[in-house]
């Protein structure tokens, strides 16, 4: 199969996992007493029901069906359908089954890509892949690989980027997997297919001699540890892997919607055990699981010996507990001592005692350095429920110190070497004093990662506002969006324009908050001075990333710029950066503007005769902001310049706008209806659902 595909293969591993709902619970009730019969094994892999083999002394039907298939000479080995079954964990309702590597190699005779790409496809079927198992993994030294869902289009979609910088393999760490060669990134819940290509302007046709392939696959994370010799010798991770890696699939019993409907009809309600209690699916599918109540093991799906079983409880078991508690009590208390011994450590690492000297010899302005205590107090420990945001830098938590709201922003662990630059920037970063960026109040250096305290900005991001926008839920005029446009401009043009010169790094429309009136503020640097230099994490957000900072892998203040212009093309067209395979919204557009047909992707909201000029205008910026090489491309300050001025043009203030807001929904109180599922600009850390940031896609974890 894969000989026969000439550059470019796709296959359909698992399209056909028809589940017969009606028949299954039916039999679900038969099959308790029929298991005697029935195979419970199949090349040394448990098949525990409901999962089942079917055969001629066992015809009934389970719920989940296992082939068992001579694989030749004999040997025998589990599918489900035609996918490699490794293992089913009944407590945890989790299949581990293998998923093809996909690969991009640079092929020296044809001197072009040859590309191999797999897909998994569990639509309809009682199977997610896990999203709290798997990470959607990339090995490589010039790969960008997207992971989407199959209507990727306002729904998932994600990146992941691993380069080596200059190709050299200098910093790239066996054990570390954070963007130098080798790249991580979480997947959603919920997920029932996914497909992935290659970013094919990023290719290794430059660096073949040393790293010509490039890997990519969905799988078990706990399975995977990065060796750099997946790097330097170019097939050895997928001949560790003979081509396949595990993946884990959550699975539930689909014949009822939950717990509340499965138990209406008892006779094809699932728990069969005594001991067993039924839970609703996590994952995003409809249906329910069942497990022994607290104190019992087996199979809640059996009745009788085989189902949830007593743990034998005794004298013995309290003993060892008592013994287990006062090993548990001594170790606490050791940590505890440890952790205050460590807690001034941090402080001195972070240059906090440089930062009190600077702020002494300053006569300080409006920095506070928070107290650890303060800190843990307002967040109530850096609960989760604090959480507002968690982007490529670190995650962001709501509190209130001394009455006063505040965003508290806990930065990924820095480099030793790297402790007082960044204290050093810290002071530079708090003058800054901005109408349009998010202000800094202060720090906390007592943890081991610096905190950072920001001004709270309750309104909703640039991207919530074209969410909405594109939902039609919200109307927002060309006048709006060139006034955000100019303001976001200025705050980057202030960053450039400082002294020390702060680059942004992550310029995207979830950085830009929307405050009071909709006035624009930037945020997200801060931590993201931590690494400017010495790169030691690639930032940025597939769709927005300066395709030569990917190259270079310097940051500049042109890659900056070129990330503006991205979303000065996603306000004019309303368009999703990445919306079609192999092309992005910025070569959709530059094409449009050389063949003269602009018109034809402008958003049609803001399409009006006597707003062309302006819109033209505006265009041109853009395009020139997306230009490359980047040294040609336009500084801050002057796309700023030439904003404010389209945005008070007088046209644009006299331009008919329809007023539709088609729901009378307040933008402000959006948060939790908008549909949290799509995206393109998200994917980091812990997916909860719950907000815009968390789903931010990230580069380089
Ligand atoms: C309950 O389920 C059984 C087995 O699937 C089915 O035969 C029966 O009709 C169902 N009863 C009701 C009330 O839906
Ligand atoms: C296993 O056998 C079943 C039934 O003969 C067949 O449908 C299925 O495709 C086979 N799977 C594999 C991977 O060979
Ligand atoms: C089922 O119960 C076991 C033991 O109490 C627990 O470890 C497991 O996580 C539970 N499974 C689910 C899916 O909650
Ligand atoms: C490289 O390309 C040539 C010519 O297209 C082809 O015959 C050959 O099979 C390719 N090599 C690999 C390893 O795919
Ligand atoms: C995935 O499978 C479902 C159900 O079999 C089918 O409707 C859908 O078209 C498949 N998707 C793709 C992209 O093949
Ligand atoms: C590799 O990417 C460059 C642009 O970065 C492109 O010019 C070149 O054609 C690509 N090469 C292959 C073999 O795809
Ligand atoms: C990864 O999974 C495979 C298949 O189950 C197993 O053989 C291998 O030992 C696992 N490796 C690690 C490092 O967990
Ligand atoms: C990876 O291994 C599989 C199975 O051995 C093989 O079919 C595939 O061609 C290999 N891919 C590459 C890029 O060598
Ligand atoms: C399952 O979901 C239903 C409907 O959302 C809800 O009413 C019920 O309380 C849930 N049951 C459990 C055990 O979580
Ligand atoms: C935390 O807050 C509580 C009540 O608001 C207060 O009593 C306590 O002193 C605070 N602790 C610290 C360390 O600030
Ligand atoms: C987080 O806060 C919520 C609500 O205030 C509380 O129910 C929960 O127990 C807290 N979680 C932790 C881990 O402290
Ligand atoms: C958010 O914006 C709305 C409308 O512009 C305004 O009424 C509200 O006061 C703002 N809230 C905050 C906290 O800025």
């Amino acid at each position: 199969m894969v000989a026969l595909c000439a550059s470019f293969c796709e296959s359909i591993l698992l399209s056909m996992l028809l589940l017969r709902s009606a028949l299954a619970a039916e039999h679900l009730s038969a099959a308790a007493t029929a298991t005697a019969q029935c195979q419970t094994s199949c090349g040394g892999v448990e098949i525990p029901y409901p999962f089942g083999i079917l055969s001629d002394s066992c015809p009934t039907e389970p719920v989940f069906e296992v082939f068992c298939n001579d694989t030749g000479n004999g040997v025998y080995k589990p599918f489900i359908g035609n996918i490699d079954l490794l293992s089913v964990d009944v407590q945890l309702a989790q299949a581990r089954v293998m998923n093809r590597i996909s690969s991009s190699c640079y092929n020296t005779s044809s001197q072009r890509m040859n590309f191999e790409r797999w897909r998994m496809n569990l639509t309809g079927s009682p199977y997610r892949f896990s999203d709290s198992a798997n990470k959607f993994t990339v090995i490589g030294c010039r790969t960008l690989a997207y992971i989407a869902d199959q209507d990727y289009v306002g729904k998932y979609m994600s990146g992941c980027v691993s380069v080596c910088r200059r190709g050299e393999l200098t910093g790239v760490t066996d054990g570390i997997c954070s963007g130098k060669g080798c790249c991580q990134t979480a997947i959603p819940k919920g997920l029932d297919f996914y497909k992935m290509w290659f970013e094919e302007s990023m290719n290794t046709s430059g660096i073949y001699n040393k790293t010509p392939c490039s890997y990519v696959v969905l799988m078990e994370a706990s399975n995977f540890t990065f060796s750099t010799t997946y790097l330097t010798s170019p097939l050895k991770f997928n001949d560790t892997y003979g081509g396949k890696a595990p993946v884990v699939l959550d699975w539930s019993i689909p014949t009822a919607e939950n717990c509340v409907e499965a138990k209406i009809n008892f006779t094809s309600y699932a728990c069969k055990s005594d001991n067993s209690v039924c839970l609703n699916s996590t994952n995003g599918s409809p249906g329910y699981i069942c497990n022994c109540s607290e104190g019992y093991q087996g199979n809640p799906y059996l009745h009788g010996p085989n189902g949830c079983q007593g743990v034998v409880a005794s004298v013995l078991a309290g003993f060892f507990g008592f013994l287990g508690w006062e090993v548990i009590r001594h170790k606490q208390r050791n940590k505890k001592q440890a952790l205050l011994r460590q807690t001034d450590e941090f402080f001195q690492q972070h240059g906090g005692l440089l930062l009190l000297e600077m702020m002494k010899a300053d006569g300080n302005v409006g920095f506070t350095l928070y107290k650890k205590g303060e800190i843990e107090n307002a967040t109530n420990n850096f609960n989760k429920t604090h959480i507002i945001g968690e982007g490529g830098q670190g995650t962001v938590y709501r509190a209130v110190i001394e009455g006063v709201a505040i965003a508290i922003k806990k930065c990924k662990e820095i480099d030793e070497s790297r402790k007082m630059e960044f204290v050093q920037e810290l002071v530079i970063l708090c003058r800054v004093n901005h109408p349009n960026i998010v202000k800094l109040l202060g720090c906390c250096l007592h943890f081991e990662a610096p905190m950072l305290v920001y001004e709270f900005v309750k309104n909703k991001t640039l991207q919530e506002l074209l969410d909405l926008k594109r939902s039609r839920r919200f109307h927002v005029t060309l006048g709006t969006r060139l006034r955000i446009a100019a303001e976001s401009a200025m705050a980057l043009s202030h960053l450039h324009s400082l002294p020390h010169p702060i680059l942004h790094g992550d310029v995207k429309p979830a950085n830009i908050l929307l405050a009071e009136g909709m006035v624009a503020k930037v945020s997200d640097f801060g931590c993201s001075t931590i690494d400017e230099k010495t790169q030691a994490v690639l930032k940025g957000t597939p769709g927005y990333i300066d395709p030569e900072y990917l190259l270079e892998y310097q940051l500049t203040a042109k890659n900056d710029v070129y990330s503006f212009g991205v979303i000065l093309v996603e306000l004019l067209t309303g368009k999703r950066p990445l919306s079609k395979e192999s092309k992005t919204l910025t070569s959709l557009f530059q094409e449009a503007m050389a063949d003269g047909t602009l018109i034809d992707i402008l958003d049609s909201d803001i399409v009006e005769e006597a707003c062309m000029r302006v819109i033209h205008r505006a265009a041109a910026l853009a395009s020139q902001c997306l230009v490359v090489p980047g040294m040609t491309r336009p500084s801050m300050a002057g796309v700023a310049a030439e904003l404010q001025q389209l945005a008070l043009a007088d046209e644009v203030q006299r331009c008919p706008q329809p007023q539709l807001v088609l729901e009378d929904l307040n933008i402000m109180e959006m948060g939790s209806t908008v549909s949290m599922w799509y995206d393109e600009s998200k994917t980091r850390g812990a997916y909860s659902l719950e907000n815009k940031a968390v789903l931010s896609i990230e580069f380089a974890r």
